[in-house]
């Protein structure tokens, strides 16, 4: 018999997350039946949207999480003692698969298949080679389009999502403005290439831009919103694209929840009319047909070595609820992952 162990939602978290939210419990897994297996998570990804979902999800429920697996147990040819594979499991150490959740090969609710990485690390399918890779690639070359000599802004540009639209937008020949909450952080994002990079816990963010894209901006690649996109919308250009990917500085603030009337947007009407400004909102399922290509193309910019990524690894399955509350303090840089 396979025990597991569990994080489970057992408390709304109220603002800033707090540990005792989650509880850690052990569960015995049935049996593998026919056509099933059991998987063991090697490493669980940690997201903000999760803050969203800790509000969805009933209590007492599993949080919800993506792993990259092993097959330790099976009986589904397709999926040998050994494969490896992405899935939704849950916040989880071993997992006993369905048959048809083997069945499906997508990356969102299915199991995806871990393609050949050419001895790159397997923990990037849940980063750079996963959902916030094809988050920076399709979100900044399909939404905010940038063109050779443009000028491209992005926040919490250090991170999973934000240190690839940097490296995304410098290889395609724009000037790259970073920001992000610590000074590390800043020496890393000139690192990989940002033109100009700015702690915004310690820089004004007008008086920064307006030093650094004395142009104005075209393109405006936004994960945190609330005051930053505030202060940064006065020095956007004319016909300026702005990708709406995240709003982080708001996932603890209730009153900014889902379909909930706001009267404190950070949205300056005459600003978006004058400068005719076209702002759109995206979710990266949209491109689940395309996933491979932007999975492809990323994997081959990093072994070029045209793209750069960090994780940052927090060892031991106890530590999920720290790695996640990390998130909103900055803890990480690059993508932030747990090894079970
Ligand atoms: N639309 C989509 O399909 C999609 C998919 C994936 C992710 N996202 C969004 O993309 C954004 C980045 O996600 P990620 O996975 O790449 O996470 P990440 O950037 O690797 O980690 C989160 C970072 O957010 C920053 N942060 C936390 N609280 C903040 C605050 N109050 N104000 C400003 N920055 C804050 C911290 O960095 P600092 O040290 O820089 O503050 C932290 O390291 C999030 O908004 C996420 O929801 C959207």
């Amino acid at each position: 018999m396979v025990v597991s162990r569990v994080w489970y939602l057992t408390r709304r978290p109220e603002g800033f997350p707090r540990k005792d939210d989650f509880t850690l419990k052990e569960e015995q897994l049935p049996p593998c039946g026919d056509g099933e297996v059991i998987a063991a998570a090697e490493y669980v990804s940690v997201d903000p949207y999760l803050r969203y979902r800790a509000r969805q999800i009933e209590l007492d429920t599993v949080m919800t999480g993506t792993a990259v697996c092993r097959v330790i147990e099976s009986r589904n040819s397709e999926w040998p003692e050994g494969s490896y594979l992405v899935h939704n499991t849950g916040w989880r150490t071993h997992t006993l698969l369905k048959k048809e959740s083997l069945e499906s090969s997508s990356y969102f609710g299915g199991c995806f298949r871990l393609p050949d990485y050419h001895g790159l690390p397997r923990s990037l399918s849940l980063g750079a080679l996963g959902m916030p890779g094809n988050t920076a690639y399709f979100g900044l070359l399909e939404i905010c389009k940038p063109k050779e000599g443009e000028t491209v802004l992005v926040n919490c540009a250090a991170g999973a999502v934000g240190s690839l639209v940097v490296q995304i937008a410098k290889l395609k020949g724009c000037k790259v403005i970073g920001f992000t909450g610590s000074d590390e952080k800043v020496s890393y994002l000139m690192e990989i290439g940002a033109d100009h990079a700015f702690n915004y816990k310690t820089t004004p963010i007008g008086e920064a831009l307006e030093k650094a894209a004395p142009e104005k901006i075209n393109c405006y690649f936004d994960n945190v919103g609330g005051q930053f996109t505030a202060e940064a919308l006065p020095h956007m250009a004319d016909f300026c694209r702005i990708a709406v990917c995240g709003a982080i500085s708001t996932y603890n603030d209730e009153s900014k929840d889902i379909g909930k009337i706001s009267m404190t947007s950070p949205y300056s009407e005459a600003t978006i009319l004058w400068k005719q400004l076209r702002i759109e909102g995206f979710i990266v399922v949209h491109w689940q047909d395309r996933w491979t290509e932007g999975i492809e193309q990323i994997k081959q910019w990093i072994t070029e070595g045209k793209i750069k990524y960090r994780e940052t690894i927090t060892d031991g399955f106890d530590k999920v609820p720290d790695a996640f509350i990390g998130l909103f303090s900055g803890e990480n840089i690059g993508k932030a992952v747990v090894k079970v």
